[in-house]
């Protein structure tokens, strides 16, 4: 079996400060790439940023700073968002590295000797915003301005020499594969957009600039910077040292198994992004998921709406698994979902608070009290013991499957589920009223329980990694028994030893 796992956010324009929509996306790959390590895979993260292209030379001339030193410093900020949303990249990567510059002179030349590359002339419209080309039916008029349809971004109208890249000749060969690859884009609502965009008929695509000069340079015409997108695109392999096919980073990770995306840039992932490496004869990933948007209050986020929710902020006033929990447990992931402050505070006191916050801090308080602050043994488990435990234990295949499915929002639910079972057996099962006549009977239930908490800690571990953490630390159990697998092990506690002090797992928000 394959033990390798390769997971990528999309790599972010470092043009403005990071925001909750990026936050986002890396934290869903993050939770992603944090399971498929609980379940024994050697795992490949990647997340970066995005340097080149005239939004970012605008950007930085309006700085009045160069390009590099412009992308130097705010690559630096999303760089410390992966620090504080605490996610498990690996690597981080930047399109202005000279590993990533090889890597697209290569990916060039090959697409010049499959003879999809040519020269000619490009006109039509281009949103600088969005670094796309939109056809006439793809735009609009709006305040006396163009704007494109689906983004609302300003288009302009372009005229300069261009190479061409041969995409039209691809579409055949791209329904082929979304046709015999069911899981190449998901969710399914989203494939069916592709599929219908490429069975209208693919334009070639320009993939050169000769107006602005802060890009790669085309091989032997310097003239010319590849566009923005075949660059960033490249990102994905350029991180596994390509071109350098023969060794192990590449031979371990590619295909990539999902890159993970906002639905804003699908076309790029699913129809650019397979039609260049078809044609560079190179292998295509094995999954695009395009999750939707996070708005606030129902609405886009914008500045001029003063509904922007900062991350940072959030984080700052109530904590990273509280941020991280929220947003997967209220946005179903592949939709649109809302966000406010109201339910994040409900959410934080409810789920968090309430529910795995209590139970391991009330049975870990009468563990205390009650039996010199170690997990006793059981003697011999119940009916009632055991169904508790083989009621997690027998669906965790299906919480398995639900997390490769992407199916985050069930997944969450079902274990919550779990949680809240959990403190109805301590309270049904009042190991204090047993504790006199039966100290026997206390210590199963204690043990259980106990199993238990082991048990939902694991699962919650990619989603909340911090609190859960703190939670096995406290019972002892060490990091490289943090696994799926641990949840079928009744022997993981020491029972010689004490609890560690567990101090607060989440503070309630008062409203
Ligand atoms: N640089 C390109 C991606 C290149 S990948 C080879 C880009 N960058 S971006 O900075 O604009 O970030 C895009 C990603 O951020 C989106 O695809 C999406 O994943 C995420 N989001 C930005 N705003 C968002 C929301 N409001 N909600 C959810 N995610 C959104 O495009």
């Amino acid at each position: 079996m394959n033990k390798n796992f390769y997971i990528t956010t999309p790599i972010y324009y470092p043009s403005g400060n990071p925001h909750m929509g990026h936050a986002y996306s890396s934290i869903i790959a993050d939770i992603f790439a944090r399971f498929k390590r609980l379940e024994g895979y050697n795992v490949l993260f990647l997340t970066g940023t995005d340097e080149h292209g005239l939004k970012i030379q605008r950007e930085a001339e309006k700085n009045q700073k160069s390009p590099k030193v412009f992308c130097d410093e705010l690559s630096e900020k999303f760089k410390e968002l992966t620090k504080i949303l605490n996610l498990s990249n690996d690597d981080f990567i930047r399109t202005t590295e000279d590993r990533h510059y090889k890597s697209v002179k290569d990916i060039w030349d090959r697409l010049v000797k499959s003879g999809d590359i040519y020269l000619d002339k490009y006109s039509g419209w281009y949103s600088v915003s969005d670094e796309a080309y939109y056809d006439e039916d793809e735009i609009e008029d709006s305040n006396g301005k163009k704007i494109s349809k689906t983004s609302g971004s300003t288009v302009d109208w372009v005229e300069e020499e261009s190479y061409f890249f041969k995409l039209s000749a691809w579409s055949k060969k791209l329904l082929k594969h979304y046709k015999e690859n069911k899981d190449f884009i998901l969710p399914v609502s989203r494939k069916n957009e592709v599929v219908k965009f490429v069975e209208k008929g693919l334009k070639d695509l320009s993939v050169s600039r000769t107006s602005f000069s802060w890009g790669i340079p085309v091989p032997k015409n310097k003239k010319h910077v590849i566009y923005v997108w075949l660059d960033a695109l490249t990102n994905y392999i350029s991180a596994l040292n390509f071109p350098d096919t023969t060794k192990e980073k590449y031979k371990n990770f590619w295909p990539a198994d999902i890159h993970i995306i906002g639905k804003d840039i699908l076309r790029f992932h699913a129809i650019y992004w397979p039609a260049f490496l078809l044609a560079a004869k190179l292998p295509l990933p094995k999954k695009i998921f395009g999750h939707g948007w996070i708005l606030s209050d129902d609405k886009k986020m914008s500045k001029s709406l003063g509904n922007i929710l900062d991350p940072i902020e959030i984080i700052d006033n109530y904590g990273v698994d509280q941020l991280r929990y929220y947003l997967v447990k209220e946005v179903s992931l592949g939709n649109d979902g809302s966000i406010s402050m109201e339910n994040l505070k409900n959410c934080i006191n409810n789920d968090l608070a309430n529910n795995y916050g209590n139970l391991c801090q009330r049975v870990f308080s009468f563990i205390k009290k009650n039996c010199s602050n170690k997990i006793p043994k059981a003697k011999k488990l119940k009916d009632v013991d055991l169904q508790l435990l083989n009621s997690l234990k027998n669906n965790v295949p299906t919480l398995i499957k639900l997390m490769n499915s992407q199916n985050l929002n069930e997944y969450i639910k079902l274990v919550v589920s779990y949680s809240f079972e959990a403190n109805k057996y301590f309270n049904d099962l009042e190991p204090w009223s047993v504790k006199k006549n039966d100290p026997e009977r206390m210590h199963t239930i204690l043990f259980t329980i106990s199993e238990q908490i082991k048990n939902i800690s694991i699962l919650l571990n990619s989603i909340i990694p911090v609190s859960t953490g703190k939670v096995l630390k406290t019972m002892n159990i060490k990091k490289e028994n943090i696994l799926i697998s641990e949840i079928d092990n009744l022997n993981c506690f020491d029972h010689d030893k004490k609890l560690k002090e567990l101090d607060i797992l989440f503070n309630k928000i008062e409203k």
